[in-house]
């Protein structure tokens, strides 16, 4: 795919896709809930077809499919699989999804694509074992998972990692324990399944990075999911890396622990107005990002939860920042859809970038002036928007490999971006 420069400003309203974190929840939960759950404004892509498919193979039926509008129904008794489920590129799907299949009176299967079979499963296999709920894996804590549910204990578990699907998995394992569930994280990470949890009537205390959960049921309830703020990133990126460019995302989630990326933005000195409009199911409104002069940004370890799949981005800005950035702590990425640390050197290097990567993140010096180059996006989604973005500002074209990726959080996202190239080049 040929990318080529931007250069004239331009004021657009910019609509994202439904949070993928909360699309996926809500069809997992909908498993263990009576009743139907009706998910509005829900992310259709190829990362949430795979939590359907897992939750259809558990018995869930599918009562009305949109594509603003999803409504399941379930008897909120989880059957078992007919076959091995495959959850694709899904690191979600596995991880929450290793938890549902605690409830399930059976053996579940979970295997997933070349990616996904070579992402960690020990932080969530472990854990789940130490609440009676064996789970296999390859050697190395590899996919695929088979995992026996059934009846199983409680008790308190203490991550090494702090991770939201791991959490998640242990929540839902905690719902049909004989006791409570507690769950410890180093740091505290995004919170939507417990409030989505709560929503549909579980009894949970305190909140991350300490929270416990009671056994109990769920009911299906009614929500609209706001748009994703992981979405929504590469085009407040895209507009903050040059003076003269405004965006407006409405209708954008604004969950606590969602926005470090566009908090970070703003001490790098871009303008951004949050507008809030709502609360329910969670915190959203519209935000408004307008470019200017950029400084540079120190990250340490307790930024990263908050902004975790957005860091790469931080990363290209700073190319822009007058200044050194230095992003540490950010050692997770190594082991998301592909090793983002070292793909996003490779790529911002390619264009021309002092960046000095680092095992767990980068230094870089800017400003720079990028060149276009050939890239390859390695098969990761947010590495093909974040070459994307670094074209809009690079001298000459860009050659993107792997731009199809995109399907898994945001099959629209090529086609926004050649309807805002037409009015910026
Ligand atoms: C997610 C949590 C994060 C994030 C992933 C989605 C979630 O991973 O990187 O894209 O929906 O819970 P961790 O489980 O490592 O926090």
């Amino acid at each position: 795919m040929d990318l080529g420069p931007w250069r004239k400003s331009f004021e657009e309203i910019i609509p994202v896709p439904g949070d993928k974190s909360l699309t996926h929840r809500a069809i997992l939960f909908s498993v263990l809930a009576t009743g139907e759950m009706e998910i509005g404004g829900w992310l259709d892509a190829a990362d949430t077809r795979a939590s359907l498919t897992f939750a259809q193979a558990l018995g869930v039926k599918v009562v009305e499919e949109t594509n603003s509008r999803l409504v399941l129904q379930s008897h909120g008794i989880p059957q078992e699989p007919h076959d091995v489920v495959g959850c694709g590129n899904s690191g979600t799907t596995m991880r929450i999804g290793a938890g549902l299949a605690a409830a399930v009176p059976g053996m579940v299967v979970l295997t997933g694509d070349d990616s996904l079979r070579r992402r960690p499963m020990k932080r969530v296999a472990e854990p789940l074992g130490m609440l009676g709920v064996p789970v296999l894996t390859r050697a190395g804590g590899l996919p695929p998972l088979a995992i026996q549910g059934g009846p199983h204990g409680g008790g308190r578990v203490t991550l090494a990692v702090s991770s939201a699907q791991v959490k998640s998995a242990l929540l839902l394992a905690g719902l049909t324990a004989e006791e409570a569930v507690t769950v410890a994280e180093p740091l505290p990470s995004r919170d939507h399944s417990e409030r989505l949890l709560q929503a549909m009537g579980a009894r949970l205390h305190g909140k991350a990075p300490l929270v416990t959960i009671d056994p109990g049921k769920l009911a299906g309830i009614a929500l609209t999911i706001p748009g994703d703020p992981s979405s929504a990133a590469f085009w407040c990126a895209l507009s903050a890396i040059l003076p003269g460019r405004r965006i407006i995302i409405p209708s954008l989630l604004f969950n606590p622990t969602r926005v470090g990326f566009f908090r970070a933005l703003e001490r790098m000195g871009a303008q951004l107005d949050w507008h809030d409009e709502g609360s329910l199911p969670e915190a959203w409104g519209s935000l408004t990002v307008a470019g200017a002069s950029l400084g540079p940004i120190r990250l340490k370890a307790s930024d990263i939860p908050a902004m975790v799949d957005e860091v790469p981005l931080l990363a290209l800005l700073a190319t822009q920042a007058l200044g050194t950035s230095v992003i540490e702590g950010a050692q997770e990425l190594r082991v998301k859809e592909c090793d983002r640390i070292s793909v996003t050197t490779q790529i911002l290097r390619a264009m021309g970038a002092e960046v000095e990567e680092r095992s767990d993140g980068w230094v870089v010096n800017g400003p720079v002036k990028l060149r276009g180059a050939q890239v390859d996006a390695q098969g990761d989604h947010r590495m093909a928007m974040l070459a994307a973005v670094a074209a809009t500002v690079a001298e000459g074209s860009t050659y993107l490999q792997g731009e199809d990726s995109v399907a898994v959080s945001y099959p629209r996202f090529f086609r926004q971006y050649e309807a805002l190239a037409r009015i910026a080049r």
